[in-house]
């Protein structure tokens, strides 16, 4: 498995291991799953319960996918979504806001225990106090 595959692009040429390290790795991925953690809690708020699953999903698929790409992390992320992401997605399919406000609340309080478990203590998510502002929450079905 030594001998390199090489891709041709119309920048030039590329290896598959220069194109699996340019993959985003965890810190770009929590990125994202911060920002879509907002705007499904504004949006389930909102009553706009397909924007909420929406955001969602996407966040489970980008566990799934960074799980594959950073093994390390790949345990926690499966755990995480299964004792965490998979009851907020019933409460949302409920539609029940006092129960998504509970399982969503612990998300986050199990998110940062993990941070701490993985050197990361410092880095503690917080639920923005205002809606995002680039969405329209209001559901329109
Ligand atoms: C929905 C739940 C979660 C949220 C909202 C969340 C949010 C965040 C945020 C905002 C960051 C900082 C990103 C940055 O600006 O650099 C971060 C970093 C990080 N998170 Fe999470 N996180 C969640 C779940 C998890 C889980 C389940 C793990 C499991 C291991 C984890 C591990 C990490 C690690 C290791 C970093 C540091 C990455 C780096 O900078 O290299 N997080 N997280």
């Amino acid at each position: 498995m030594d001998e390199k595959v090489v891709i041709k692009t119309k920048h030039g040429e590329l290896t598959l291991q220069q194109l699996a390290e340019a993959q985003p790795g965890i810190a770009r991925q929590m990125k994202e799953i911060g920002e879509r953690f907002h705007v499904l809690y504004y949006a389930a708020k909102a009553g706009n319960w397909k924007l909420a699953q929406h955001e969602l999903n996407v966040v489970i698929s980008i566990f799934r996918v960074g799980g594959a790409l950073r093994p390390k992390f790949n345990q926690d992320f499966t755990t995480f979504t299964q004792s965490h992401l998979n009851p907020i997605s019933e409460k949302i399919r409920a539609k029940d806001w006092k129960g998504f406000e509970d399982a969503y609340s612990k998300g986050i309080e199990e998110a940062n225990k993990l941070h701490e478990k993985h050197g990361y203590g410092f880095i503690r998510y917080v639920l923005p106090k205002n809606p995002p502002e680039h969405f329209d929450l209001a559901a329109h079905e």
